[in-house]
């Protein structure tokens, strides 16, 4: 269990450390909807993944938080700013230019419910409204239990996507 993690910002160098942390974040996703199954495996996800964060990372908004348990990598958060002129909440909601997103929150398995994602997320939320960026979006897979966490800090369902994968 973490007692006392130190959480810092990352640089793009960090890429590569975060694949065993995505990859919990993958297992998690196939656990929670099993019956969407066959997933792809984790090298398949990790790099799809490495990729969307090589794209991201290289934006300056970007806010990418690490937590550290001695040299070990035990948690991470990642953002983006994107302007919101011709998205799917600019047609609908009032809403300010840009919007964060909060594309990735991951604590591994060991580390959970101590507090880290709470702490991970809040930095995540402080370092969007330090760049001026206050509306918010995420995406979560249905009945995460993560959800649970973000709509304690003010996020609240708002668009579902249904899939048919019926081209496997
Ligand atoms: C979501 C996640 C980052 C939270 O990290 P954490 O360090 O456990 O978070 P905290 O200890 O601050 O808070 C735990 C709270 O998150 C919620 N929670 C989120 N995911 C949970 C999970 N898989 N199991 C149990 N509780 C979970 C609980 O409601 C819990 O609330 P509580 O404090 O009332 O018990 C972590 O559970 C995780 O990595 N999950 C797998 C990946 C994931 O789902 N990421 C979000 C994708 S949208």
């Amino acid at each position: 269990m973490a007692t006392c993690p130190d959480i810092t910002r990352g640089t793009p160098d960090d890429l590569d450390r975060l694949q065993p942390l995505w990859t919990a974040v993958h297992h998690h996703h196939t656990s929670v909807l099993p019956a969407l199954a066959p997933y792809v495996s984790d090298a398949t996800s990790w790099a799809e993944r490495r990729g969307l964060y090589d794209s991201l990372l290289a934006k300056p908004d970007t806010v990418l938080l690490l937590a550290h348990d001695g040299p070990e990598l035990i948690g991470y958060g990642l953002a983006h700013v994107l302007p919101v002129q011709h998205t799917w909440v600019a047609d609908t909601w009032v809403a300010g230019p840009r919007i964060g997103e909060i594309e990735s929150l991951g604590v591994l398995l060991s580390h959970r419910g101590a507090g880290l994602g709470t702490e991970l997320l809040t930095g995540l939320i402080e370092a969007l409204r330090a760049n001026g960026v206050e509306d918010l979006v995420l995406g979560s897979l249905v009945g995460n239990p993560a959800i649970s966490l973000y709509e304690r800090h003010g996020f609240r369902p708002t668009w579902i996507y249904l899939s048919r994968f019926a081209g496997r």
